[in-house]
């Protein structure tokens, strides 16, 4: 079931013609894709979004091409959209308009880690575990881990101010973008922030750059702050009869100030599909707390995990709470957790996966009012998330064309339901096609009006990935 795209002006065949031929020209036509096959492949994401096909996609090596693309695109009134890996969730990078795919997924060098001031540069191709790995070869860490990470790219991750499960401990890719190197649609390329730490020269643009889901800028070169590498981690589960118990214990744990890396829920209907793929799951347990606590030499795990035992087991509520016993079946564990979203679109026909935001002490109200809004419009859900910050992905799962109306009912209730609960529409997918009709439930007119202003800054012709964020020619799903 697709998202219809928005209504936006699309270019003239024309304008596209000769784009396409300055492009070949000036690039050479190896790094312009105009088969079917490529258009193809770069029309979707990992969302339910539609796009239109591309005319054309730019393969991009360098900053060059990139400046190259966006001046020819600009001249002669021709779309982008920027893509890294394309596997957003929201249709970031879903060419709604057509026009051109301007793909970054060849720019994917690690230029520099520096083990003595705590930074990578990286360029926005390179796949985040690859990041993982090439800094932890250096004994150090970058955090975000939105879950997809050996497939998923930093460029994509910083457009969408990724989050995924360490976010409770770490925070979210934001947190460690110290600069960025954009290119602006017409050419323009502008260095945000620094390299350094601290910095407060001039407004905060690398902020605003970031999670502005390429409607702004195309990223060419990322400043990444590091932090040093835990050397113990440990994992925890905790079996519960129900989602409530679970997220009871989720708030124990924040009270007693206990700061896990992760601290993931899974509700009924998540762990049944996760027995589904043949991992077993004690019959009983109707809801998993996925916790996970790092340390090292100054702060030693042993304490942390006699605390946290206590805590998830205070109540009588807990049905079970064990450690992991070794890497291997840690490893286990995450790779279920990592493979939810996938475990999960096999239940039914039809899925659709929301990441709705609640101050972390409504939780449990969150979801009673996703379990209110099914059953009123008896649609299936299920529900797993990143619990410690009231980050959940409440999943839509429908087989019959017919149910539509009634998820999209459905859809609306519960954003209504987190906005009415002083929550946000999205944690860390953005808002992109999927959301973008549910902004003025959470954002006023003038908000609203202000950011568009300010895209027409970056972007006055507004070329540069039309149709995402705000609501103008959206419908609800
Ligand atoms: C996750 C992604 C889908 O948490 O956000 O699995
Ligand atoms: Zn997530």
């Amino acid at each position: 079931m697709l998202i219809a795209p928005p209504e936006v002006r699309l270019p003239s065949r024309d304008a596209v013609e000769k784009a396409v031929r300055e492009l070949d020209r000036r690039l050479g036509p190896s790094k312009v894709d105009v088969s079917e096959a490529g258009r193809l492949a770069h029309a979707r994401d990992d969302s339910a979004a539609a796009g239109r096909l591309p005319d054309a996609v730019v393969l991009a090596a360098g900053r060059d091409d990139v400046k190259v693309a966006l001046e020819v695109c600009e001249t002669h009134g021709v779309p982008v959209t920027p893509r890294a890996a394309g596997t957003g969730r929201t249709g970031g990078a879903v060419p709604v308009a057509g026009g051109v795919v301007l793909a970054t997924q060849g720019m994917a060098d690690v230029v520099d880690v520096d083990r003595h001031d705590l930074v990578a540069v990286v360029q926005p191709g390179v796949v985040t575990g690859a990041l993982h790995a090439a800094v932890e070869a250096e004994g150090l860490f970058y955090p975000p881990d939105p879950n997809s990470l050996s497939s998923c790219m930093i460029g994509g991750n910083v457009a969408e101010n990724a989050g995924g499960p360490r976010a409770f401990k770490y925070g979210v890719t934001r947190e460690y973008v110290l600069g960025l190197e954009a290119c602006l649609m017409g050419g323009r390329v502008l260095r945000t922030g620094r390299r350094t730490i601290k910095g407060v020269t001039g407004y905060d643009v690398t902020s605003l750059l970031v999670g502005s889901e390429g409607t702004l800028g195309v990223f060419t070169e990322i400043t990444l702050r590091l932090v040093r590498a835990p050397t113990e981690i440990a994992t925890v589960l905790a079996l519960y009869a129900d989602a409530r118990a679970a997220a009871a214990a989720v708030t124990r744990v924040i009270a007693r100030g206990l700061v896990p890396r992760c601290l993931e829920l899974l509700d009924a209907w998540t762990l049944e599909a996760i027995r589904r793929q043949g991992i077993s799951v004690d019959p009983r347990a109707g809801a998993m707390l996925l916790v996970e606590v790092d340390g090292g030499a100054d702060a030693p795990l042993d304490a942390t995990l006699e605390a946290l035992g206590e805590t998830l087991s205070e109540g009588g509520q807990a049905i079970d709470v064990v450690a992991a016993q070794d890497e291997a079946q840690r490893a286990r564990l995450w790779e279920a957790r990592r493979m939810l979203s996938m475990a999960t679109r096999k239940l039914t026909k039809y899925k659709l996966s929301e990441d709705v935001v609640v101050p972390r002490s409504r939780l449990v109200e969150l979801l009673d009012e996703a379990a209110r809004v099914c059953e009123r419009e008896r649609v299936r859900h299920l529900t797993y998330g990143h619990a410690g910050d009231g980050n959940m992905h409440v999943n839509f799962l429908w087989d019959d064309d017919g149910e539509r109306p009634a998820v999209d009912r459905a859809i609306d209730g519960l954003m209504r339901a987190t906005v009415r609960l002083g929550g946000t529409l999205s944690g860390e997918h953005g808002i992109g096609v999927s959301k973008a009709a549910y902004l003025p439930l959470e954002q006023g007119p003038e908000l609203i009006a202000l950011q568009e202003d300010l895209k027409r800054v970056f972007d006055p012709s507004g070329l540069l990935n039309p149709g995402k964020i705000f609501p103008t020619g959206h419908r609800a799903c």
